[in-house]
């Protein structure tokens, strides 16, 4: 059975776009059959940091209702890649409720389908956390991101989506820790009611990796960062 595993947050800037692509290609190492869809359409973020944001046809298209599902995906590192496009025209010509019907026409050639949104909560990442079979919420440290997991959970409970658990991302500890006033696993755990399923440490080695535009866990495999990605495929058991 194929998974739709949707990776959300409501607060920006914690590192979906990160987890989605290292996750992606960490599964497919792993031997999964893992297409990734890059449905923040604004930034096209995971597009650009898989050098794939020229490509086209790309999802822009699809959502304006042009090309074919099939022919919109692309290789990179093992995976398959459904990206979005670099260009204004084609975000606003794109009707972000088409996702569902072109990412369901596509389950039948993966184990999991992976989707990046972008953040906060609007008809831009309305459809993807409806259709989603999984939806991970990723949080980090920084009380305010951890009071943005308690009110995804709460848009969560009220709208029935499968809200697995959380990935606390750029995970500190000793002095940045006492310094941010950060909140450690235990409080984190406190605030939330669904399971914190994985803690992804901040790593000099991501800044790194975009910058050359590669994956970390090609680029760093014995990075912590990648021991922890690594370990995060192997727990959400697709
Ligand atoms: N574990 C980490 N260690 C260090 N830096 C990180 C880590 N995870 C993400 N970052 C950095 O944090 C920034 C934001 O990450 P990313 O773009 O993945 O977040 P996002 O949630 O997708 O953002 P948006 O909501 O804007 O789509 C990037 O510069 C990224 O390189
Ligand atoms: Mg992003």
């Amino acid at each position: 059975m194929t998974v739709i595993l949707t990776i959300a947050s409501l607060k920006g800037g914690v590192g979906k776009t990160t987890i989605a692509e290292n996750l992606g290609i960490a599964l497919g190492r792993m031997g999964r059959r893992v297409l990734l869809v890059d449905a923040d359409i604004t930034t096209s973020g995971l597009s650009t940091l898989l050098g794939l944001v020229d490509r086209q046809p790309n999802l822009h298209d699809l959502l304006s209702g042009k090309g074919d599902p099939a022919k919109t995906v692309y290789d990179a590192y093992g995976i398959k890649v459904m990206p979005s496009g670099p260009s204004l025209s084609g975000f606003v010509r794109s009707d972000p409720t088409k996702l569902s019907k072109i990412v369901d026409g596509m389950r039948s050639n993966f184990d999991v389908i992976i989707i990046d949104t972008p953040p906060g909560l609007t008809k831009y990442n309305l459809t993807p956390l409806r259709m989603a079979d999984v939806v991970l919420g990723v949080t980090t440290q920084d009380p305010i991101s951890v009071e943005s997991a308690a009110k995804l959970e709460e848009v969560a409970q009220s709208m029935n989506l499968k809200l697995t658990g959380f990935i606390v991302n750029r995970v500190r500890k000793g002095t940045m820790f006492k310094k941010l006033k950060l909140l450690n696993k235990a409080q984190i755990q406190g605030r939330l009611k669904s399971k914190i399923i994985a803690g992804i440490p901040e790593d000099e080695a991501v800044l790194e990796a975009a910058t050359f535009r590669r994956p970390i866990v090609f680029y760093k495999p014995k990075s912590k960062f990648t021991e922890s990605v690594r370990t995060l495929a192997n727990r959400i058991g697709v």
